[in-house]
């Protein structure tokens, strides 16, 4: 087939294009980077050109730009196919925890580490290469497409959805495509049916104006630390639930056929606590591992703050406390009506003798897909080919914020095929993408097209 065998030959290439990508630090979250953010927008416009779309451009919005490439020169009658992805990273710290530089790709093992090469510029750009491959090898592709890479994910895609429901018109499409997931096993090619939703919130606690000496003034002053630590201990019972009221009231419960489903993909917990060195696993009782990461809502402080952590000991009673904590969200939970929930419920077990303020920073809702959609069966049969099995369907713990939106906005299936794999150290130290997914991922998308 010259469109796979293009692939193969343009392997290296593809690879070293991948890499200038990576070099360019486009951190959505620190404004000392936005001009490298911006940069690798228009990177990435100059290879959509160089592809063979037909437009490509950097579309300002009131954060980091969105990239927007078109190709529509398919027969009558062909559908009209939305990719969706991101050029925007996580911040690389802790930089002393890499083995090598975050923005210098290497590849060791197989594996290409560097900040954002499986999440999400490497399975972004090999969309892109299974274009260019369709184009060199046929002049031309089986279907119409529009691709869309924001540079806001990792910061809740702010302005995204404003920009869908403006340009509707414009970006109307059949299904949208999305590789910014993860496989559920080496080998295992995977369809992500489930997404959750997410609820991002900030409880800062004030005390005493100043910090204070801790003899002088402990126990008579109510101390942020404690009074923090307190709420803190109130999120959940001691069964693993979520405390907060009504947080389960609009949860939908796995139907028997969906746990079985569950049930029958392979998976050992001991592996997967081995995989993270803890010491043991934990979470909401009655429910399994793989439930309770995609499943079921759950709730965890992602970092605290308070009083003296240097080295050595200080006496000292701190003024304030603050603590981020997120709550991963599942249908038909909504995040907003959540993030109510908890403000009030914090606002309520706030001890006596400090002020509490709690706020929501960034939602998402939660996306679950009907597989039986016949997309889906497109979708599956190109995994097929290009891995040689056939994929599962799987829910995954993480967000796309944007994806519940896409679905509604355009009515179409959203579908979501992941080449990362478990491991792969996605917003940690040594974030890796296997090579192998790399191009067999391009290559997967290059049938998917022929499919449709
Ligand atoms: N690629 C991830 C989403 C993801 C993670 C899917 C794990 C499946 C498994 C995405 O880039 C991401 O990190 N999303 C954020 C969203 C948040 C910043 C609004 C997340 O899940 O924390
Ligand atoms: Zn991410």
């Amino acid at each position: 087939m010259a469109v796979i065998d293009y692939l193969k030959s343009n392997r290296e290439r593809h690879l070293q294009e991948l890499f200038a990508f990576l070099r360019i630090p486009s951190i959505s979250a620190k404004s000392e980077y936005r001009e490298q953010t911006r940069q690798a927008a228009d990177w990435l416009v100059e290879r959509m050109l160089e592809a063979g779309l037909q437009i490509a451009e950097v579309i300002p919005t009131a954060g980091h730009p969105i990239v927007i490439g078109e190709w529509r020169g398919a027969p009558e009658g062909a559908p009209t196919l939305l990719v969706y992805g991101h050029y925007d990273v996580q911040p690389p710290e802790p930089l002393e925890e890499w083995t090598s530089e975050p923005f210098e790709p290497e590849v060791r093992d197989g594996k290409i580490f560097a900040r954002g090469s499986v999440d999400d510029k490497g399975q972004v750009y090999l969309h892109l290469k299974a274009v260019e491959a369709h184009i060199a090898a046929n002049g031309k592709l089986p279907v119409n497409l529009v691709f869309v890479v924001e540079g806001e994910e990792e910061i809740g895609s702010p302005n995204l959805q404003s920009f869908l429901v403006e340009n509707q018109e414009r970006l109307r499409c059949d299904a949208v495509m999305i590789s910014d997931t993860t496989m559920f096993a080496p080998d295992l090619p995977s369809v992500t049916i489930g997404l959750r939703g997410l609820a991002y919130m900030e409880i800062r606690v004030q005390g005493p104006e100043t910090d204070l000496h801790s003899g002088s003034y402990g126990g008579a002053v109510v101390n942020p630390a404690n009074a923090l630590a307190k709420i803190i201990a109130r999120l959940h019972d001691d069964h693993g639930r979520v405390a907060v009221p009504g947080f389960y009231d609009d949860v939908r419960d796995l139907t028997p056929e969906e746990r079985e489903a569950v049930r029958a993909l392979p998976f050992s917990d001991e592996e997967f606590r081995a995989g993270v060195n803890a010491p043991a696993l934990g979470g909401e009782e009655g429910w399994s591992v793989l439930e309770r990461l995609g499943a079921r809502p759950t709730l965890d402080v992602n970092g605290l703050l308070s009083g003296y952590t240097g080295e050595g000991a200080k006496t000292v009673l701190p003024a304030r406390a603050m603590a981020k904590v997120s709550m991963r969200l599942v249908p038909n939970q909504d995040h907003r009506d959540i993030e109510e929930k908890f403000i009030r419920y914090v606002r309520e077990i706030a001890p006596a003798g400090v002020t509490v303020e709690v706020e929501a920073l960034h939602g998402g809702q939660p996306w679950y897909a009907d597989p039986k959609e016949p997309i889906f069966t497109s979708a599956a049969r190109a995994l097929e080919k290009a891995f040689g099995r056939a994929p599962v369907f799987t829910r995954e713990g993480g967000s796309i914020p944007i994806v519940q939106a896409f679905q509604q906005i355009f009515s179409a299936p959203v579908v979501l095929l992941g080449f990362g794999l478990p491991g792969e150290n996605a917003h940690a130290p040594n974030e890796w993408m296997s090579v192998d997914n790399y191009t067999r991922g391009a290559e997967a998308i290059a049938m998917l097209y022929d499919e449709l």
